[in-house]
This record gives structure tokens, C-alpha cells and sequence, in this order.
């Protein structure tokens, strides 16, 4: 294949991954951007292959065959909540790919380069090692401990930030011994940075709670893209480093509005030590609320919904619990078909992972555009009748604005309290995953709804299903100390 072709193919490809990451940004539009990522890299790999010498296809074919249907197979197996450790054991293969085309780039005599030339292309592969045996250590540490192999408890060395600053150092340090060797005797200094790169990795990763590995997911999403464009520069091949670069970005972008809706900082994610005080937790003493919890009936649920002009459902992580996604649907639909206004508000980091909520809503067919991101709808709250909140916890807690002393203090919420009257769906007074009470369960417009939120919910749909007559009147509900 010639330059030119392959020059244009790999434009091509590029502009599909970057169509796609558009695509994956908006719900509607996610299906097309998949395909186009899916083309992208179908005439990356094609061209990529055209272009190699007819010698190698022999090793291609007996890598690229087996790989592709194992893939094929682990994908389609997979359920929902174990995506973020299939991302994890993936990412751990960019970093591993980068540390091999590191070392056998560096092994490979490029005899043609000028001094310059060669200290830069020396420099690709140090980065490009460092970056990949991270990414690979850590991404296997956050398998483990996503699988339940390694204990969540972050471990916290005393001194673990002098830990991680001495291997730095020393990686440094070997980074211009590498610089001033030549004919291959930089590949000890190489080796035993790629040693320290693995303790690192390690090592961030363990001193991270388990529950707060999502967002650590996504920060070694970034650090496999810089692997892989690192690998680019060291392959000379500028589709890896374009599609590394916008992996490796777009996966920092998501890091950072994930650490933003979590209210946690961006560099204490990525300098590791996360979760020390934010892993799931008892709940706090001194932020008992005041007041008392009304609960609600199925009936009484329905005689509101049935009153109601407008509707926002907020679903949590409790609803994929529950796997209630169906059933919202269905309520949804019926509510609809009443004329009455219903939308979703969607905060960003509810449930476990990026999209939680708004994959569950799309499998249960919930028209797209009636699903709001939380900037979009909380300022509709006081214009609402009925806020139903499905298993959702933190999301919703106004001691995240009042308290100043709570744990998720300044973390933005979806502001529920402020519409006429809100109905929370969920099993018990037990706290969300940040373990802080919740005072708007004891808010005067509240009403708990006890129970699976599956099974609630599927009561409610059989009521609304049966004619209206049948409908006991709505009584007040209980007071309960
Ligand atoms: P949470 O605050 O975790 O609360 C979920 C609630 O669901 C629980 O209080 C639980 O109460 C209820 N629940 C569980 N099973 C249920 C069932 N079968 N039926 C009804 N209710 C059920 O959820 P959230 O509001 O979605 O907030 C997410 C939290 O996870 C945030 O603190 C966020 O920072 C954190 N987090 C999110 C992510 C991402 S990327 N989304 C990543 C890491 C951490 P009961 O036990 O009383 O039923």
C-alpha cells in the first residue's frame, strides 16, 4: 500500500474516532457513534495491515484471529456491573502492549537517526515504558480489587507520598542514565524503571477504596491513552498517537467531571491515596437530622401521581439494584398516555459507574428526551408536583449544600426538596454509599415509600393499570417517629 493511501486511510480513521467521541456524548446519538468507532478502527486495522511486509502475516494472523474472538466472546458475556473490570483488565493490556513496543523498539538498532533524532526517540521509549508498566499494574490491581481478589481498604503506608516521590526520582534519575548510554547498555537502567513504573502503579492503585475505583477506572482510561500515544511516537505511527491523544483525554475530561459531582480533587485522584475518608462508611455521629419520617403507601404514592401535573423521577444506584429500570418505564409510559409532564433528572455520578442511570433508562427504552442532566432540570424542582426518587441517596441530600460538615459538603445534588412533595423508594433509613445521613427523609414534603424499589413500583404500574374507580382514596400518611 502506498504512503499516500495510507496517509488518507489513517485521516479517515481519525476523523471517524473523533465523530465518535461526539456521537458518545449524547444518548441519542451514542448507537451512530459507536458505529462510526467501529469503522474507524476497522480501516485502522486493514490499512495498518496492508501496509506491513506479506512476511509478517503469518504472526498477524495467529495473534490477530484468536485475540479478536476472545474479545468477541468476553464482550458479549459480560453483564452490565462487571464492565468497569473488563475495562480494567483492557487497560492493562495497553500498558503491557507499550512496555513490550518499548523494549523491543529500543532492542530494534535504528541506525539511520542523527544524535538528536536518537536521544528523542530514546526519550519516546522511557515515557512510553514508565506510562505503560503504570497503567498496567494499576489497571491490574483495580481488576482485583473490582473482583473482590484484593481487599477494597485503600492501604495507606505511612509515608506513601515519599514513597511514590522517591520512585519518581529514582525514575529520573535512571531516565538520563538511559539518555547517556549507547549500543544497548541503557536496557538495565530501562528494566529497573520499568521495575519502580510497576511498584508505582501498584502502589497508587492499593492505596485507593475499592468503591471509589470507578473513578480511578476512568483515570487509567487517560493513562492508557497516553500509553498508547506514547507507543505512536516510538512506531512512528500517527494514528496511535491521535487516538491515544483523544483516548487519553477524553479519559482525564471524564475523571475530572467525575471527581467534580463527587466533590473529591482532581489531583489527589491522580497523585493516588483517593478514599481515605470517602470509601463506603457508617454514618457520621453529630449529623443525626432532626424531625420526623413520613412514610407513604403504594396508594398513596398513586393518589399523588394520579393529582400530579408534572413528575421528575430521580433513579440511583438503587434502582439497578432493584433492576426497576423496566417497571420506571412502564410507569412512565402510563403517566404519559395521562397527559402528565414526566422527565428524569440524572446526576452525574448516580449509580457505580459513568452512564449508570442513563444505560439502564436507554435498555428500558425511556425516550431520550425526556432524560435531563441535573444542570438541566434543577432549577424545575420548585415548578414540580411529584419528585420520585428510586433508590437514589446522596444524590438527592441537601446536607451536601447545608452542612458544611458533611462528608459530601459542597458535592452539587439534584435539589428534590424544593418540588411540592417528594416520594424516596427504597428498603430501609440506610445511608448511601458516602455512609452520611440524609435529612431529606425528615423533610416535611417527603414520603418514604419502604420496600424493593422493583416491587413497589410494579404495585403502582398494576394500580395504574386497573380501572380508576378502584383506586382507594389517599389518606394521609403515618407519622413515624
Ligand atoms: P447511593 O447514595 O449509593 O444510594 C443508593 C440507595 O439505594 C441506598 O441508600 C439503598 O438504600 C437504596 N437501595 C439499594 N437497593 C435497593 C432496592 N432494591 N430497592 C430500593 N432501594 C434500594 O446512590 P446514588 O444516589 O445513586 O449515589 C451514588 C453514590 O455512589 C454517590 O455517593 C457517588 O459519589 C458514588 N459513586 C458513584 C460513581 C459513579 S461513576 N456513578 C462511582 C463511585 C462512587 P436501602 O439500603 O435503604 O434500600
Amino acid at each position: 500500500m502506498s504512503n499516500n493511501l495510507l496517509t488518507v486511510a489513517y485521516i479517515v480513521a481519525s476523523v471517524l474516532f473523533i465523530l465518535s467521541l461526539g456521537g458518545l456524548s449524547n444518548q441519542e446519538t451514542a448507537r451512530k457513534g459507536n458505529v462510526y468507532g467501529i469503522i474507524g478502527m476497522l480501516i485502522a486495522l486493514l490499512t495498518t495491515a496492508l501496509s506491513l511486509d506479506l512476511t509478517t502475516y503469518g504472526i498477524l494472523t495467529s495473534v490477530v484471529i484468536p485475540g479478536a474472538a476472545i474479545g468477541a466472546i468476553v464482550a458479549a458475556r459480560v453483564a452490565m456491573t462487571s464492565m468497569p473490570e473488563l475495562v480494567a483488565m483492557l487497560h492493562s493490556f495497553v500498558g503491557l502492549a507499550a512496555v513490550l513496543v518499548g523494549i523491543a523498539n529500543y532492542l530494534q538498532e535504528s541506525p539511520s537517526l542523527t544524535p538528536v533524532e536518537s536521544t528523542i526517540h530514546q526519550i519516546e521509549i522511557f515515557v512510553g515504558v514508565f506510562i505503560g508498566a503504570i497503567t498496567c499494574t494499576g489497571s491490574v490491581i483495580a481488576f482485583g480489587k473490582l473482583r473482590g481478589i484484593i481487599s477494597s481498604k485503600p492501604l495507606l503506608l505511612s509515608g506513601r507520598h515519599l514513597l511514590n516521590l522517591g520512585m519518581i526520582t529514582a525514575s529520573v534519575w535512571l531516565g538520563f542514565e538511559f539518555l547517556t548510554t549507547t549500543n544497548l547498555t541503557g536496557l538495565q537502567a530501562l528494566l529497573a524503571m520499568m521495575a519502580i513504573a510497576s511498584i508505582l502503579g501498584v502502589h497508587l492503585v492499593m492505596a485507593i477504596g475499592g468503591a471509589d475505583m470507578p473513578v480511578v477506572i476512568s483515570m487509567l482510561n487517560s493513562y492508557s491513552g497516553w500509553a498508547a500515544a506514547a507507543a505512536g511516537f516510538m512506531l512512528s505511527n500517527d494514528l496511535l498517537i491521535i487516538t491515544g491523544a483523544l483516548v487519553g483525554s477524553s479519559g482525564a475530561i471524564l475523571s475530572y467531571i467525575m471527581c467534580k459531582a463527587m466533590n473529591r480533587s482532581f489531583i489527589s485522584v491522580i497523585l493516588g491515596g483517593f478514599g481515605e475518608q470517602t470509601s463506603p462508611a457508617t454514618p457520621q455521629d453529630g449529623e443525626q437530622p432532626q424531625g420526623n419520617v413520613s412514610t407513604a403507601t403504594v396508594e398513596d404514592t398513586v393518589e399523588l401521581l394520579q393529582t400530579a401535573k408534572s413528575v421528575i423521577v430521580v433513579p440511583g444506584y438503587g434502582m439497578a439494584v432493584a433492576q426497576a429500570q423496566h417497571t420506571v418505564s412502564e410507569l412512565t409510559k402510563q403517566l404519559r398516555d395521562r397527559g402528565v409532564q414526566i422527565r428524569f433528572g440524572i446526576h452525574p455520578v448516580a449509580g457505580r459507574m459513568p452512564g449508570h442511570m442513563n444505560v439502564l433508562l436507554a435498555e428500558a427504552k425511556v425516550p431520550y428526551d425526556i432524560v435531563l442532566e441535573m444542570d438541566e432540570i434543577n432549577e424545575d424542582f420548585p415548578q414540580t408536583n411529584v419528585v420520585l426518587v428510586i433508590g437514589a441517596n446522596d444524590t438527592v441530600n441537601p446536607s451536601a449544600l447545608e452542612n458544611p460538615q458533611s462528608l459530601i459538603a459542597g458535592m452539587p445534588v439534584l435539589e428534590v426538596w424544593k418540588a411540592d412533595c417528594v416520594v424516596v423508594m427504597k428498603r430501609s433509613m440506610a445511608s448511601g454509599y458516602a455512609g452520611v445521613e440524609n435529612p431529606l427523609f425528615y423533610k416535611d414534603n417527603t414520603r418514604m415509600l419502604f420496600g424493593d424499589a422493583k416491587k413497589n413500583l410494579d404495585a403502582i404500574v398494576a394500580k395504574f393499570a386497573q380501572p380508576s374507580e378502584e383506586t382507594p382514596n389517599f389518606r394521609h400518611p403515618a407519622k413515624v417517629a
